[in-house]
């Protein structure tokens, strides 16, 4: 190999074993940062803990949410719920606290397809229907969540509904997310097995919700 080769070769390892590096370094203050500020409530490795907090390290949340969603939820939190704001800690942390989740990926990354999926065409009516029958039973009657006494997050209040695409929605009804009771809706394993129309219905209705 001439002698310049060898130099830009040596120059490119060196850059990805730094670049490497850092990103340890930031997983491992993130992880700290994590111990220190979230795990009382999101447990150890973020597994979450059903009626309390949910998990942060599930793949298929990790593989739709965007940092844009996490930054900004752990910056304001979720007023009305158990989720309390932590802007205190400043951009550079929160980014680290991201950083550690997300080590945690098992599935690729689909956040910015899912993003830009087309915003749902549904019929509130009928989206409340399926809502007040099979939502409201883990995730309260307008969807305000643990205080209502199940299992389910308050996806009727702002906090969540401001800060996701209809993509976002969409996709968490139809796969769910494993290994909690959140179940997939659009096949036979689901709790019922809704019509990419009728999910569209119930996201239409979800919107309402926001200013209730
Ligand atoms: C006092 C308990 C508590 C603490 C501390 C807490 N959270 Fe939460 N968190 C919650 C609850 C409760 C929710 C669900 C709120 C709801 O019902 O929508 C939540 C939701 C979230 C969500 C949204 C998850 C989803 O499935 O959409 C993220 C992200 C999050 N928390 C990150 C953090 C991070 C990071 C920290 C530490 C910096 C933290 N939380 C600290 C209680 C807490
Ligand atoms: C058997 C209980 C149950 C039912 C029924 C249920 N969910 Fe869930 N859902 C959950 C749980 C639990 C979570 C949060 C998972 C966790 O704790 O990590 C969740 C999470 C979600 C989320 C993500 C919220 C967030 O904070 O990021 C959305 C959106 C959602 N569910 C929509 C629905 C819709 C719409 C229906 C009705 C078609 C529904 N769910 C029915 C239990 C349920």
């Amino acid at each position: 190999m001439p002698k310049r080769a060898v130099c830009s070769a040596l120059l490119a390892l060196l850059t990805t074993t730094t670049a490497y590096a850092t990103d340890q370094a930031t997983i491992k203050k993130g992880e700290a940062l994590y111990n220190q500020n979230c795990a009382v409530c999101h447990q150890a490795d973020a597994i979450g803990k059903p009626g309390f907090a949910p998990s942060l390290t599930n793949p298929e949340l990790l593989s739709i949410a965007s940092d844009k969603f996490f930054e900004s939820t752990i910056r304001d939190g979720r007023v009305g719920t158990g989720m309390p704001p932590f802007s205190h800690l400043g951009r550079k942390n929160i980014k680290a606290i991201v950083a550690f989740l997300r080590s945690h990926s098992k599935l690729p990354n689909r956040a910015k397809a899912v993003d830009a999926q087309p915003e749902s065409h549904g019929d509130p009516r009928l989206g409340k229907q399926w809502f007040d029958d099979i939502c409201s039973t883990c995730h309260g009657v307008n969807g305000d969540g643990y205080a209502a006494g199940g299992t389910g997050t308050a996806i009727g209040k702002a906090g969540f509904l401001n800060k996701v695409s209809d993509g976002f929605i969409r996709e968490t009804i139809k796969h769910g997310r494993s290994n909690t009771r959140m179940l997939g809706f659009s096949d036979a394993s689901g709790l019922a097995n809704l019509s990419d129309q009728e999910i569209d219905d119930v996201i239409a209705y979800m919107r309402t919700l926001v200013n209730k």
